[in-house]
């Protein structure tokens, strides 16, 4: 199980001094990544104009257009709410980037109330994320947030 509060101090420290966007972006997905047991591909879609586009990541390489409505992460971009998805082939209009992956949890990247992108964590195994880890990845995404936020930049 993730220690996700210790996760949140550690991203705290690594990115509360530093004001360049990109580089808090880019170590966020590098410490989330490497927290996590059983994960293949964690990074950031950001939100450009009526579509998302890849951001920084950890995994292979990935699908760099996603409209907003299409795949989970355009779902979670439309919708606004965490998509959580224990077997992707049973999710409509998945998105293949990656074929290892069996489950997936997507979270909207909110500067306040606006959306300024979306997490996404990719899982080679079914049904990886909990409703634990969910509540963690919630956490961690609003703490990157409010701190990123503070430069009125994303990335
Ligand atoms: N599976 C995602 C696409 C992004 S990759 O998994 C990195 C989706 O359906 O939106």
């Amino acid at each position: 199980m993730t220690d996700y509060k210790l996760l949140d101090a550690q991203l705290r420290a690594l990115i509360e001094n530093e004001p360049d966007a990109l580089a808090n972006a880019a170590n966020f997905v590098a410490l989330f990544y490497n927290a996590l047991d059983d994960v293949n591909w964690l990074g950031i879609y950001v939100l450009r104009g009526e579509e998302l586009v890849l951001g920084p990541f950890q995994g292979q390489t990935a699908c760099v257009h996603i409209p907003i409505g299409s795949g989970v992460c355009g779902t979670a971009a439309a919708t606004g709410e965490t998509q959580r998805i224990p077997d992707v082939h049973a999710f409509p209009g998945h998105i293949v980037c990656d074929a290892a992956s069996r489950s997936e949890i997507v979270v909207p990247l909110m500067f306040g109330e606006e959306l300024v992108g979306v997490l996404d964590i990719d899982s080679p195994s079914l049904d990886r994320f909990s409703e634990a880890d969910q509540d963690g990845v919630e956490m961690l995404c609003r703490t990157y947030c409010d701190l990123a936020g503070r430069s009125g930049d994303f990335i």
